[in-house]
């Protein structure tokens, strides 16, 4: 029986018998003078059972019958009131009993009762005020904020996947319709007064009744998104997304969603990033400015540098054509020297083509990888190059190779301008003078890991003042020059991870001093 029915329905029966036994006290034939005694008694009764003192109400019951014996004398016979006495007392007794099985358990019942009320109480308070908090929180940030109810879409969501649904981009692309009816189940509960004021709404109600699906203009990526995120079960969610204010203003906002854990509601936070990117376009449209003048400058270095170098085969091939022509002429004519000329010829053109190759990959693929390069083969090849240049000059070249310093880790072909600069620079210097004009070529290992290369002439040297201008761009002391081969040089060595500097020699002339890393060592033996 439920455990505060039954203390309830003992109550009931200790009244009922108490009722009955003050009518039976009436009805006796005695019953006239029992009256007043039988009230009195019941009474007793009824107290001393509600609080419980059985001993109390029994001497109670029999003290007041003798009260009444002795005030009434013979109003009732002994007899009749003893056994009157007994049948109250052994009713009393049965009440007593009873009643304070029944009070016991109606009292604990009610004092759990009273506990459990008390305590729903404090958890409904203590609800109420959190409530209050989390209601002041919200509405006074700084930062805008909005609640949504997501558990319909959520329960929808689910409701796919317990069907089958396995992959949200496939659910969205295969029934857009569902999606939709996702999207449209999801309310906004209330927005703070950060994200009213950004919206540019004055009133709460206005903006909290517009549905979701149109407060932004890509509200539909968003929130879809966001249901790709509860499909996930990821309660966190971030992006972007461009909101429509009160008379169709916009505001670019950054969006961090999280969602607790009974998928209940989403909150959202909103952060104003219009002026940010703003900014960020005028500095990307700067930097894209920048990135313009840069190619411009770049296709101007590039120009200059192709025609410096694309100038000297050019010269060459002029010079090997005349020669040519001249051997040509003889009687007989002499066609070793003519086929030596015309080979001079196809190793410039073929230079030439290179050059062009080489400039055309460096703006396609910026910095090339580098090889290992022999140099007593390449400044070999570098001489039959040179060859009429030099010969013009009354030139000529002579290599100084250690055998510890003959490879070197570079692009072939812009090396070998590296040299022909250099050269062409010596034999230039040395056009005037008396003596033998011999550009030396030297090679050492000057650390463990460098390499030196040394080009030397016997020119005239140059001067303290133009030792710190001869590397600057179109820096020339020449009437046809461009000043621009050692720049040029300079920056295809330090491309290679080197050095170039000068220095005047002890006696005469000027030395070009190239420094490099040596090329790893378990690459050794594989020669281009
Ligand atoms: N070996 C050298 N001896 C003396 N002076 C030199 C030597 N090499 C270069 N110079 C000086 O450095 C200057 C710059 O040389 P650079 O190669 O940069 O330009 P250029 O030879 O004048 O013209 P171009 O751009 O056609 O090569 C030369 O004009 C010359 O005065
Ligand atoms: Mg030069």
């Amino acid at each position: 029986m439920d455990e505060l029915l039954r203390p309830r329905l003992l109550w009931c029966f200790g009244l009922l018998v108490v009722l009955v036994s003050v009518s039976l006290g009436l009805l006796h034939p005695a019953a006239p003078q029992l009256v007043f005694p039988a009230i009195i008694m019941g009474f007793v009764l009824w107290c001393t059972a509600i609080r419980r003192h059985l001993l109390f109400s029994t001497v109670g019951c029999v003290v007041l019958l003798l009260m009444v014996q002795v005030a009434l004398p013979g109003s009732v016979g002994l007899g009749e009131t003893l056994v009157t006495t007994i049948l109250f007392a052994s009713i009393a007794v049965a009440f007593a009993y009873i009643r304070a099985n029944g009070l016991a358990a109606t009292d604990r019942a009610c004092e759990i009762a009273e506990r459990m009320e008390s305590q729903a109480r404090s958890y409904a308070d203590e609800i109420a005020r959190s409530e209050v908090r989390y209601a002041t929180l919200f509405s006074d940030m700084n930062h805008a904020h909005a609640e949504q109810d997501i558990s319909e879409a959520k329960r929808m969501i689910d409701e796919a996947k317990t069907n089958g649904a396995t992959s949200f981009e496939r659910l969205a692309a295969e029934n857009p319709e569902f999606i939709d009816r996702c999207l449209a189940a999801v309310k906004v509960n209330r927005v703070n007064d950060a994200l009213l004021n950004m919206m540019g709404y004055a009133d709460h109600a206005e903006l909290v009744a517009k549905p979701p699906t149109e407060n932004a203009v890509d509200s539909r990526r968003v929130m879809q998104e966001q249901l790709h995120a509860m499909f996930d079960g990821r309660h966190h969610f971030a992006s972007t997304a461009t909101l429509i204010g009160k008379d169709n203003r916009k505001v670019t906002v950054a969006v961090g969603v999280n969602v607790p854990d009974d998928w209940s509601v989403s909150l959202s936070t909103h952060i104003d990033i219009t002026e940010q990117l703003r900014d960020r376009e005028a500095i990307l449209s700067a930097r894209e400015d920048l990135a313009r003048a840069s190619r411009a400058l770049a296709v101007g270095a590039i120009s200059t540098t192709l025609s410096h170098e694309l100038n000297q085969p050019l010269l060459a091939i002029g010079l090997g054509t005349k020669s040519a022509e001249r051997w040509l002429e003889r009687t007989p004519p002499r066609l070793e020297e003519v086929a030596r000329s015309l080979e001079g010829i196809r190793l410039n053109a073929d230079r030439m083509s290179a050059i062009i190759r080489n400039t055309r990959d460096k703006l396609v693929k910026g910095a090339k990888e580098l090889s290992r390069v022999d140099l007593r083969q390449l400044l070999t090849e570098t001489s039959y190059v040179l060859e009429g240049d030099l010969a013009a000059r009354r030139s000529r070249m002579q290599l100084s190779l250690d055998d510890d310093a003959i490879e070197v880790m570079a692009d072939r072909t812009d090396i070998q301008q590296v040299f022909i600069n250099l050269i062409t620079n010596a034999a230039d210097a040395m056009a005037q003078v008396e003596c033998e004009r011999i550009v030396t070529i030297a090679s050492h290992r000057s650390t463990e890991q460098r390499l030196t290369i040394e080009v030397s002439d016997n020119g005239p040297g140059i001067s303290d003042e133009n030792l710190k201008l001869v590397f600057q761009p179109f820096f020339s002391t020449k009437s046809g020059g461009m000043g621009m081969g050692l720049q040029i040089c300079r920056s295809i060595i330090e491309s290679f991870g080197g050095t170039l500097n000068v220095r005047n020699n002890q006696g005469r002339g000027a030395t070009f001093i190239i420094s490099l890393p040596l090329p790893p060592a378990s690459d050794t033996g594989q020669a281009p």
